[in-house]
């Protein structure tokens, strides 16, 4: 069945304390916690205080998605601050098989990124190292943006070739995920949705995150 994560960036955070106890109460199954830098994405999020701040409240995985240049300087400070798992883009890590390593040896699980313009192909030859590869069917940087139709393609040929390959790969995808087009998604081969907008614009996120896993249960 597919797991649902919020992404925070997309919450209130005058009240980040009680969006997480939303998201522990909900039937989420992950936190999708979105660090930028202003270099790789045109835009500034949060990053290793507040993830701190969620991983003490939040009673389920905290899953970092690192939008950020030489992510492998900052590996350590976010797994002290308490990720379970960490996906560094393709795009940024000419050296990207030491950057998962890293990330192994740390104890976290590993995933890779990829924008709407990278190729699943790119994913080859570190496919067999990952726990998760993120498909990005938005350009990263901001919360909010459309579905990029071209990415459920993307998302075939990836499941394809997890499932040629006998892996274990969860395929997470990120960006533009609403009610209406969730089920399609699932039915390409998504195993984790992750939301923003669609969960905390709406007047009742509980209610958002069960339909949600309702779906996933009906795929
Ligand atoms: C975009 C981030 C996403 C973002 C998704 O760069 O990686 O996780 O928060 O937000 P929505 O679901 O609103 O498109
Ligand atoms: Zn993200």
């Amino acid at each position: 069945m597919a797991l649902v994560a919020p992404s925070l960036l997309a919450c209130n955070f005058l009240k980040l304390e009680e969006e997480c106890k939303m998201v522990n109460e909900s039937e989420a199954d992950w936190f999708h916690l979105d660090v930028m830098d202003g270099r790789f994405v045109p835009n500034i999020s949060f990053g290793i205080p507040i993830i701190e701040h969620v991983r003490k409240i939040a009673t389920k995985t905290c899953d970092v998605h690192l939008m950020i240049e030489e992510p492998g300087s900052l590996v350590p400070a976010f797994k002290k601050a308490g990720a379970d798992q960490i996906t560094v883009h393709i795009e940024v890590c000419p050296n990207l098989h030491r950057n998962i390593q890293q990330i192994k040896e740390l104890g976290m699980l590993a995933g890779v990124a990829i924008n709407p313009h990278t190729p699943v192909s790119s994913l080859s030859d570190i496919i067999a190292d990952l726990h998760q590869v993120i498909v990005m069917s938005v350009n990263p940087g901001f919360g909010g943006q459309k579905f990029i139709p071209h990415t459920l393609e993307k998302i075939r040929q990836l499941r394809k070739l997890i499932d040629e390959r006998g892996l274990n790969v969860l395929i997470e995808i990120d960006g533009g995920v609403t009610l209406e087009n969730a089920a399609e998604i699932m039915s390409a081969g998504a195993d984790v949705l992750v939301a923003g907008n669609t969960v905390f614009s709406a007047p009742d996120p509980v209610d958002v995150i069960s339909q949600l896993k309702r779906m996933a249960r009906a795929r």
